[in-house]
């Protein structure tokens, strides 16, 4: 397993953590690459035979493969594993995390001051998130079991590494990568003055974003305290100037009009229906005439043959993403009109691993996010 680059949060591996991460990585790997793919032979040699059997045609929707598959033997072996590949990620990085905190915890109250840490104690963490444990990280993003706490944000640093095998790159930023490079390729001329990330977690994406626009403002928001104190002392270590502050997207502090791109990243599938409006709505609020909103997300249903689709809601259904469900459906064209944008200034387009500019084991696997645009 190739490391995270280093930086000042990030918590450090004894040989045993290392050794024990790298096997999770790596079984994770394996699980992808060696077991995962065996679901095609069970599904058409076994299942689909005898739906067609039972029913006189093929399964119409995601959900009718759902019914089948998920009592096939075969299916139930990879679900189970790779569910506790997923409890190890945490299991794994939890150590070194837990071992260090006082140290990490003393960092963040000493980092820098070239961007800000706003956080709000009365701020009311919305209910989808208090709901479960997102991808079963031990007390989600929000969580302070302690003062000051940063442990949410150090263990998501190495946790999504290793949950997305080194896919995030070693700046754990691939995301903010993919959004930049899709920027610049739709809007050479612009120059953007103040950018907002709405869910922007420890900031890997908008502290890549200001290190590329080191003129530009840039802010980041999220409901989770320890996140935003990871990702501030985070931001800080690398030398990056980002405006931190925990706010909810759906209702912010700032100014109308006062932002050239609002945008986010994998964050509308982790809120409700109502949410995701609100976001839009909020967008819109946010910026200037001629801002551009981009919401990258998850991929829909829509253009998914029903075994692609069911395999694709593995998350929903095993690893807490219930909120996914809803995005899988949502016309995010209607969502933009609703919130004001015109017609001719709404464009669903896709941003992929193509945009990112340093190699990751993904750079070249062609996955493409679906990208909301609305320019106000
Ligand atoms: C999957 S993570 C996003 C990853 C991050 N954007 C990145 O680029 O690395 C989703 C984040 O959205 C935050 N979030 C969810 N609902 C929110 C809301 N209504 N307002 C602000 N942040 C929210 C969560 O706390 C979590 O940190």
């Amino acid at each position: 397993m190739i490391p995270l680059s280093d930086h000042d949060m990030l918590a450090q591996r004894n040989h045993d953590e290392e050794s024990r991460q790298s096997f999770v990585n790596d079984f994770r790997i394996h699980l992808a690459s060696n077991v995962f793919p065996g679901n095609f032979p069970t599904y058409y040699n076994r299942v689909l035979p005898n739906f067609i059997k039972e029913k006189g045609r093929e399964p119409e929707t995601r959900h009718e493969v759902r019914k089948v598959m998920t009592h096939d033997p075969y299916y139930s072996f990879w679900s189970a594993m790779q569910r506790n590949s997923q409890e190890m990620i945490w299991d794994s990085v939890i150590d070194s995390v837990e071992r260090q905190l006082p140290e990490l915890i003393e960092k963040s109250r000493k980092a820098g001051d070239k961007g800000s840490l706003t956080l709000d104690p009365d701020l009311e963490t919305p209910k989808y998130h208090v709901a479960a444990d997102i991808h079963l990280q031990p007390g989600a993003y929000h969580s302070d079991q302690i003062e000051d706490d940063v442990a949410a944000g150090a263990m998501y640093d190495w946790g999504t590494y290793i949950y997305s095998m080194g896919g995030l790159g070693t700046g754990n930023n691939a995301l903010g990568q993919i959004t930049n490079g899709f920027f610049k390729n739709e809007y050479p001329d612009k120059k953007p003055l103040r950018i907002l990330d709405m869910g922007c977690t420890i900031g890997g994406s908008i502290t890549y974003w200001a290190q590329q626009h080191p003129d530009t403002e840039c802010y980041a928001i999220d409901v989770g305290a320890p996140v935003l104190r990871y990702g501030h002392a985070r931001a800080e270590a690398l030398g990056a100037a980002v405006h931190f502050s925990q706010q909810n997207a759906e209702h912010t502090d700032f100014e109308d009009e006062s932002f050239d791109i609002v945008m986010s990243h994998i964050l509308l599938h982790e809120t409700s229906r109502t949410a995701i409006q609100n976001v839009f709505d909020e967008s819109y609020r946010l910026l200037k005439p001629g801002g551009i909103m981009m919401h990258m997300d998850l991929p829909q249903a829509h253009g998914q043959q029903p075994l692609e689709g069911f395999l694709f809601e593995w998350e929903i259904y095993n690893n807490n993403e219930h909120f996914f469900a809803q995005l899988r459906d949502m016309d995010m064209a209607e969502l933009c009109r609703k919130a004001g944008f015109k017609d001719e200034n709404i464009h669903p387009k896709s941003a992929g691993s193509f945009w990112m500019d340093d190699q990751t084991p993904y750079a070249d696997d062609g996955f493409e996010f679906p990208i909301t645009i609305g320019i106000k």
